[in-house]
């Protein structure tokens, strides 16, 4: 553990995320979403987002790779990567879904791509500092 990712990791990663975005069920926003971690298992675990009638209980790609990664009983982290296609740049996991990634691991690498742009890796403490967990320092 604590050893850089190698960009092997990081295309196969981006590859499983673009893969679970053609997957995406997004009838009401037609904005799709793939997600994809790497486990500490070497496993990779996509997800995508799952839209519903009732907007407010969809579910964005990003908890739905956590959700898979956990039901298959791995909830070490290694890196994330997130792909979707937006006319203003790249984007980065919702506010909720940085509070649920942070549960498993705090300073996840999230790899954001649109497939065209060069991707960022930005550190999860980064996109979600003082994350509620408890206790805050004084
Ligand atoms: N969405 C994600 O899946 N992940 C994000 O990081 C941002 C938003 C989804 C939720 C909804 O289905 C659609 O994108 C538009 O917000």
């Amino acid at each position: 553990m604590g050893t850089a990712l190698e960009p092997k990791q990081i295309d196969t990663l981006i590859e499983a995320a673009k893969e679970a975005r053609q997957r995406a069920y997004a009838p009401y926003s037609r904005f799709q979403v793939g997600a994809a971690l790497l486990g500490s298992d070497g496993q990779v675990y996509a997800g995508c987002n799952i839209e519903n009638a009732s907007f407010g209980l969809t579910i964005c790609a990003e908890r739905a790779a956590v959700a898979n990664a956990i039901a298959h009983g791995c909830r070490e982290f290694v890196a994330l990567a997130v792909v979707a296609q937006s006319d203003s740049g790249l984007v980065t996991p919702c506010g909720a879904c940085r509070q649920v990634l942070a549960e498993f691991n705090p300073n996840l690498p999230v790899i954001c791509s649109n497939g065209t742009d060069p991707v960022r890796m930005l550190l999860l403490n980064d996109l979600l500092p003082y994350r509620f967990d408890f206790s805050v320092p004084p």
